[in-house]
């Protein structure tokens, strides 16, 4: 595979495998609505689909997933339906963070998680604090998450540090980001067929591979995560250089 060798731009290596995957995990309430129930029974059949989800990156050896689960838009929705996912959030936490910890996996959440009130938000502080020094993957969740909304806020925190106009690289600006030591993903997918990004991880995404696969959140497994890995080693990453 090719090397990146344009200046500037953080020289990656790159892997058969991606170092770090992200997932907008999209088609929740279509899958329900094909089988005549209600958008919860999606969003309840899509937390199974994460859990197989990040035994396929365990399995697969990938060091870093990010989902996105909520987005800053995502409050327009009615409030039943946000009211589903919060409780579907907090039971799934504590359903399954003894087992992610026992399985190595470090957890880091982005997106404003005190829009949830403080009683999720501690409860995911204190997932992240349990689960830090964990090795084998590092789940990143998103939540109320918005790519505009997080460059703003390291534009904010920036200034508030007193950072001068003349510090201000692509790499110290990274550093004020949600995801400031995180790895840039290498492979976005996106399921259910929509071909847009919705405001996630932009400034990270600037040379990820896309991939926008047809089926619905709900169906996704170990099978579509090793397609999806199939299909991005046969991509030739240039990085805006020629290939050597
Ligand atoms: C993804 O499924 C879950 C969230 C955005 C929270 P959707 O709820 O967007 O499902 P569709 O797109 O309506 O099928
Ligand atoms: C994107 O899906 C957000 C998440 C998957 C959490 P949406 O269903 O909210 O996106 P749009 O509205 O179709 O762009
Ligand atoms: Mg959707």
């Amino acid at each position: 595979m090719s090397e990146p060798v344009s200046p500037g731009v953080p020289r990656h290596v790159a892997f058969d495998v991606p170092r770090h995957v992200a997932i907008i995990m999209d088609g929740n309430g279509r899958w329900a609505k094909a089988r005549g129930l209600p958008r919860v029974a999606g969003h309840r059949e899509g937390a199974k689909a994460v859990r197989r989800t990040i035994q396929a990156a365990i399995d697969h050896g990938v060091p870093y997933l990010t989902l996105f689960a909520f987005s800053s838009e995502n409050w327009q929705r009615p409030a039943d339906e946000v009211a589903d996912l919060t409780f579907l959030m907090k039971h799934y936490l504590r359903n399954e963070l003894a087992e992610l910890h026992e399985k190595g996996v470090r957890l880091r959440v982005i997106g404003e998680r005190e829009r949830f009130g403080p009683a999720l938000a501690e409860e995911l502080d204190a997932a992240e604090r349990k689960t830090a020094s964990n090795t084998k993957l590092t789940l990143v969740m998103a939540i109320s998450y918005g790519g505009r909304a997080e460059i703003v806020t390291a534009v904010k925190r920036a200034m508030l540090a007193g950072v001068s106009p003349q510090e201000i690289t692509e790499q110290s600006f990274s550093g004020f980001l949600s995801t400031a030591d995180l790895p840039d993903p290498d492979l976005l997918i996106r399921t259910s067929g929509e071909q847009r990004v919705s405001n996630f991880l932009l400034w990270q995404i600037a040379y990820a591979e896309i991939l926008f696969t047809p089926g619905l959140w709900p169906d996704f497994g170990a099978a579509e995560f090793a397609a999806a890995l199939e299909n991005y080693a046969t991509r030739e990453r240039r990085f805006g250089a020629r290939p050597v």
